[in-house]
């Protein structure tokens, strides 16, 4: 299971603080944008406007006395009024050096008969020219300076005050975003701490959060669930235990009945022995009474002189040696092989063949042999050997069974590969897939067991880890062993 790492820990506070942040920056950022424009633009706009229209409204009043009322009546600190020649009417602002500058601008008015501004870094005016009967009778000027500064001062105040609050909220909704962060991410922690402790083995640790909140319901429904788990573990351990004890069993029974099977088809194969052995007798067992009837004869004649009587004997006893040595034959292929060892295809099939081939010559069938593989391979010779034997049986029992004519068994050797095959008309398709099963047999008549390939098959397959096959080709039944070649 893995183990929560360190990063992960803190990712609640990391997406906490990447969440409120931006949140946070927003308002100061468009506070600072609002404070910049807001100087800069709306307000010096709004007193340009509110002094335009004050000295519009000034300039409407019919005569001199009247803008100078009106002028009285709006109480502006910052209007004057001179007259064409440049005297001072009325002024609450305009001192000798502002007169000396508005001077400079009057012809440039008067031309145009418009509210002018004029804007240095010491003054901001506004001039208008008053026109009498055509003429230019006297000038309005605001000096709207001290206004934008007045307002600009009242205004940054304001707005510094909320940079203020909004930098204070930010740290402290910052403080309380981590608070909260902690309050959520320390039971998540003891959460983490208790899923470690149970996924490195500890499965009786129970999880203790100390909130009241929903994270303790996760918390008890975790525990619920590893109480859960915990309980079908067990039920699971059991099943098991039951399951094992009941496979040790079959596999025990299967092995018992494994080999009562070998037993049976060892006895059955005993007794096709014993008919071969017979074959193998009958020739050397005829020599034999033919020789000692021949002693018998000569004796009784008098024609039995010592050298003839050993050279006699001697035949008898080479052919006592013959019978002897094809019963070591036979006791050879009885023994089991408990260690693998090396051999050749060609070794094996000979060692089948001393024991087989006369009895199937006897019955007028051809046996075919086409060795092309003279390595050597690591198996259990006497297992194979049954293996071969029980094939080339079969083959001899359905070329006697259908009386085919030139009845042919071909055994055939490549690399890593036996073929043996016949020519028989091969086995019907709705049983081919059946052969292999124990007991399975068409032989009424020989009353045939069905374990030869069988046990055949358990042989290559589980006993040599190799591969035995059958296919029909054109003639008869053809079947592959494959052996492989290691040492395990
Ligand atoms: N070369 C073959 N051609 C056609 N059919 C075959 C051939 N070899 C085997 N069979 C079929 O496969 C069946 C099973 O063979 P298997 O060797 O397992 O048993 P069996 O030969 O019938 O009995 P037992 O081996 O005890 O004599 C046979 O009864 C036969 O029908
Ligand atoms: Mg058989």
């Amino acid at each position: 299971m893995n183990t929560i790492s360190a990063t992960n820990k803190t990712t609640i506070l990391k997406k906490l603080l990447k969440f409120f942040l931006p949140i946070l920056i927003i308002p100061i950022i468009v506070v600072v944008f609002f404070y910049h424009y807001y100087i800069n633009t709306l307000i010096t706009k709004g007193i340009i406007n509110q002094s335009k229209n004050t000295i519009e409204r000034i300039s409407k009043s019919q005569d001199i006395q009247k803008h100078l009322k009106v002028s009285q009546d709006i109480s502006l600190p910052n209007i004057s009024i001179i007259d064409s020649e440049a005297k001072v009417i009325l002024t609450n602002i305009l001192y000798d050096q502002h007169i000396d500058i508005i001077k400079k601008y009057i012809i440039d008015v008067t031309n145009t008969k418009d509210v002018k501004l004029y804007h240095n870094k010491a003054n901001k005016f506004m001039i208008k020219p008053i026109v009498e009967n055509n003429k230019v009778t006297a000038f309005i000027i605001i000096n709207y300076k001290n206004n934008i500064d007045k307002r600009l001062a009242t205004t940054s105040q304001t707005l510094t005050f909320i940079l203020v609050i909004v930098i204070l909220t930010f740290f402290i909704s910052i403080i309380f975003t981590l608070l909260f962060a902690v309050q959520i991410t320390t039971p998540i922690k003891e959460l983490i701490n208790g899923i470690e402790i149970i996924s490195k083995g500890d499965k009786t640790h129970k999880i203790e959060v100390s909130t009241n909140d929903e994270i303790n319901i996760l918390v008890n429904s975790f525990n619920d669930m590893i109480n859960k788990i915990n309980n079908h573990q067990k039920d699971i351990e059991v099943l098991n235990n039951n399951l094992t004890h009941r496979v040790k069993k079959e596999v025990e029974e299967n092995r018992k009945k494994d080999q009562q099977l070998i037993q049976q088809s060892r006895l059955a194969q005993m007794g096709e022995m014993i008919s071969m052995i017979a074959h193998q007798w009958r020739q050397p067992l005829a020599a034999i009474s033919s020789t000692s009837t021949s002693i018998s004869l000569k004796a009784q004649l008098n024609k039995l002189d010592n050298d003839l009587a050993i050279r006699l004997s001697n035949k008898i006893s080479d052919y006592s040696l013959h019978l002897s040595s094809t019963i070591d034959d036979f006791r050879e292929f009885f023994r089991t092989n408990k260690e693998k060892r090396d051999i050749t295809y060609n070794e094996l099939i000979q060692s089948v063949l001393s024991i087989v081939e006369t009895s199937i010559l006897n019955k007028n069938i051809n046996i075919n042999k086409n060795i092309n593989c003279n390595d050597t391979l690591s198996t259990y010779p006497n297992e194979v050997k049954q293996v071969i034997l029980n094939i080339i049986k079969n083959a001899e029992d359905i070329l006697l069974e259908k009386n085919i004519q030139n009845p042919t068994i071909t055994i055939e050797t490549k690399c890593g590969e036996l073929v043996i095959r016949d020519n028989a008309g091969g086995i019907p398709n709705d049983i081919i897939d059946k052969v292999f099963d124990p007991y399975f047999s068409t032989k009424t008549e020989k009353d045939g067991t069905g374990l030869g390939l069988y046990m055949s098959k358990t042989i290559i397959e589980k006993h040599c880890g190799g591969e035995l096959t059958v296919a029909n080709n054109d003639e008869g039944a053809v079947f592959t062993i494959k052996l492989r070649d290691n040492d395990d």
